[in-house]
C-alpha cells in the first residue's frame, strides 16, 4: 500500500506512506477495529488498493494509468459494505478516483468538514526559538513520555497509549530523529510533532502536531514543526506536506502551518454511498 502511494505521489494525490503508517498504528489493533485490504496487482506490482478502514469507511488508492484496477478495488469494498451507508475521501484533483467512485454510486457529500493539503519548500522552513523551551527529537526508549505528551494535547480519550506508541515507532517509515518535542524547563515534553519522510519522493508529512493546553499560544506547535521539518530537509527531504482542516469549523491548526510558511493546495471531498436495499 505504501509503495503504491509513494510511486504515484504528486501534489494532486491524497495518500502518503506516513499517513498510512499513522492510520494503521496510532492505537492498538483491538482499539482501531480496522477491516481488510484488497490489493489489485498487475505483473507483480500493486496498481490499486481498497482498505475497509472500518466497515463503513473506504480508503482508496489507484494508479492513474490503470483506472480499471480502481474499479476492481471499489467493487470489492462495495460487495462487503452493500447494506451499509459507506463513505470515503478523495482529493478534489484525483479525477480518476472520483470517476471510479461515481461509477460505484458514491456522491459528494456537502456541508461536512474537509481538509486542505498544504506544501512547504523545505529550503524555506524557518528556525523558531521559543524562550524557556528546548526543541529536540525523541529517543527510541521514550515511547511512554512521548505518548503522554500526545495525550496531553489530544485529551484523555486519546488512544495513543505507550504500547500503541511503541507499535507506531516500529512502523516504517517512522524515524525517531524526525519525531520532535518541545521540552519545558522541568524537562516535561509539552508539544510534539511526528514527521514522516518518504525517501522516494522527498516529501515529509507532518502528522500529528499537538501542544499541551497550558503551553498553547506561545508558538510551540509552529516551532517544533519547523524544527522537525528542517531535520527532514537535512536527511534529503525537499517538500513538507500537512493536511489540516480547511473549513471554518477548526481553524487553529491551519494558522499554525501557514505561520511557518505552508501554502494551500487542493482540498479533500467526502463521498457517500447509500445502503443498497436487498
Ligand atoms: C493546534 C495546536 C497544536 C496549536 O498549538 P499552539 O502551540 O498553541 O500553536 P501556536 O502557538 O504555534 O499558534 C500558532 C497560531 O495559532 C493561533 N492560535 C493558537 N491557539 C489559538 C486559539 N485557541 N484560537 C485562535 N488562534 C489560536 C496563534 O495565535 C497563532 O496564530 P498567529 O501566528 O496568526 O498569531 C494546539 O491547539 C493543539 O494541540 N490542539 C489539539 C491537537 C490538534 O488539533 N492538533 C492539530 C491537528 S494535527
Amino acid at each position: 500500500m505504501q509503495e503504491l502511494a509513494s510511486r504515484i505521489w504528486t501534489r494532486e494525490s491524497r495518500h502518503h506512506p506516513g499517513q498510512l503508517a499513522w492510520s494503521y498504528a496510532y492505537a492498538m489493533p483491538e482499539e482501531l477495529g480496522h477491516g481488510p485490504v484488497a490489493l489489485v496487482e498487475r505483473g507483480g506490482e500493486v496498481v490499486a488498493w481498497a482498505w475497509a478502514e472500518s466497515d463503513d469507511w473506504l480508503e482508496l488508492c489507484v494508479d492513474p494509468a490503470d483506472a480499471g484496477a480502481g474499479q476492481e478495488a471499489v467493487s470489492w469494498f462495495c460487495g462487503r459494505a452493500a447494506d451499509t451507508v459507506s463513505r470515503t475521501m478523495a482529493l478534489a484533483t484525483e479525477e480518476h478516483v472520483l470517476a471510479t467512485l461515481d461509477r460505484a454510486g458514491f456522491v459528494v457529500e456537502e456541508d461536512v468538514p474537509w481538509f486542505t493539503h498544504h506544501y512547504l519548500d523545505l529550503g524555506l522552513a524557518p528556525v523558531i526559538d521559543v524562550p524557556g523551551y528546548h526543541l529536540r527529537h525523541v529517543e527510541p526508549d521514550e515511547a511512554a513520555a512521548r505518548a503522554a505528551c500526545h495525550r496531553l494535547a489530544w485529551s484523555a480519550t486519546s488512544k495513543v497509549s505507550t504500547g500503541a506508541y511503541e507499535r507506531l515507532m516500529s512502523t516504517p517509515p517512522y524515524r525517531h530523529d524526525l519525531d520532535w518535542v518541545a521540552v519545558a524547563a522541568d524537562a516535561e515534553m509539552v508539544a510534539s510533532v511526528c514527521v514522516w519522510l518518504d525517501d522516494r519522493t522527498g516529501v515529509a508529512l507532518v502528522e500529528p502536531v499537538g501542544c499541551a493546553p497550558e503551553h498553547r499560544g506561545r508558538g510551540l506547535a509552529g516551532a517544533v514543526s519547523a524544527a522537525a521539518l528542517r531535520a527532514a530537509r537535512d536527511l534529503g527531504a525537499s517538500t513538507g506536506l500537512v493536511c489540516p482542516r480547511g473549513d471554518d469549523g477548526y481553524p487553529v491548526p491551519m494558522r499554525v502551518y501557514r505561520g511557518i510558511g505552508f501554502e494551500p493546495g487542493p482540498r479533500t471531498l467526502t463521498l457517500v454511498r447509500p445502503a443498497v436495499e436487498t
